[in-house]
């Protein structure tokens, strides 16, 4: 689907949203909702997600589930929740497919927070009538922001550091990992990769190290020592997704031609996975 605004303002407007204004969304507001999230299914790696937008009252009536967030937000009436199969690359496909989702939702003046820690995972399950064999990596509220943060999001905000990103040279690398890519060697792909570096990812940990190559640039994943999987899902390649989404997005608002395709450089670094390459197509 296209976005209204462009999607260079709507990364720079994104924030998690964490206290809520407890009011109804118009149906014609979620029928867009609807249709938003039945064009985001399929991700660059080829897995399936369903998204599902979930009232809340709904499911205390119809299921008998309060759905929680351990009182890390508040006042939302509606969540995006989605199941993918547990496969290779599928925590990357969900964070570009769901991040996505909520820059379109940001483009209706929604507010959202990526939630992979805080929520109650079975109680989601339950009303999604969730099979065995899916998962459900995160979710996120949705609603209209409250005029005045909650004091606990203030301080859930200074604690993560949620202003600030790395700079560039930590993030960005020229043909190896010991050289960084200086914004003016980015050429025209200075946008997309700031845009990358805007990206949320959890607990504001910034996984993502990227290497530029003749043609290509390499997405890696530089894992955060001591940060785990949540509950068996792994945030850090949900990060990985979201920042993905970010770049292809922005690359595509600037007419900038590329694929997505493995093709592994072998740059050597002991701590940073290799993941994927986007190949600039000339054009
Ligand atoms: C995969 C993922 C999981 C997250 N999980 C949580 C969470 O469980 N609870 C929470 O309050 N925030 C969570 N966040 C939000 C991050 O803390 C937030 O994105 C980061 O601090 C940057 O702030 P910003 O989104 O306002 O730019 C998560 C973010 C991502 C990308």
């Amino acid at each position: 689907m296209e976005f209204t605004s462009s999607v260079i303002d709507l990364i720079r407007k994104r924030r998690s949203v964490r206290s809520y204004r407890n009011e109804k969304l118009a149906p014609e507001t979620i029928t867009i909702i609807e249709k938003i999230l039945q064009s985001s299914s399929s991700g660059p790696f080829g897995n399936q997600v369903s998204f599902r937008l979930v009232e809340k009252s709904w499911a205390r009536e119809n299921a008998g589930v309060k759905l929680g967030t351990y009182g890390f937000i508040t006042g939302a009436g509606y969540f995006i929740a989605g199941e993918v199969k547990p496969h290779d690359n599928c925590f990357e496909d969900y964070g570009f497919l769901l991040e996505t989702v909520m820059l379109h939702l940001t483009d209706l003046n929604l507010g959202t927070c990526w939630l992979g820690g805080t929520f109650k995972r079975s109680d989601f399950a339950e009303v999604l009538g969730t099979d065995q064999d899916m998962v459900i990596p995160a979710i996120t509220p949705v609603g209209f922001a409250a005029d005045k943060k909650s004091i606990r999001e203030s301080i859930i905000r200074w604690g993560a550091k949620s202003d600030n990103r790395k700079p560039w040279t930590e993030l960005f690398f020229d043909n190896d990992f010991s050289t960084p890519l200086t914004e003016a060697s980015a050429g025209k792909f200075q946008l997309p990769l700031e845009m990358l570096r805007l990206a949320p990812s959890a607990s504001n940990k910034q996984p993502w190290r990227i290497v530029k190559t003749n043609g290509f640039f390499h997405f890696y994943l530089k894992r955060t020592p001591g940060y785990g999987k949540f509950d068996g899902m792994d945030l850090q390649k949900i990060d990985m997704g979201i920042a993905m989404a970010h770049f292809a997005l922005s690359c595509d608002s600037q007419q900038l031609k590329g694929t997505w395709t493995k093709q592994n450089p072998g740059i050597p670094d002991r701590n940073a996975e290799y993941t994927i390459s986007w190949q600039i197509v000339a054009g």
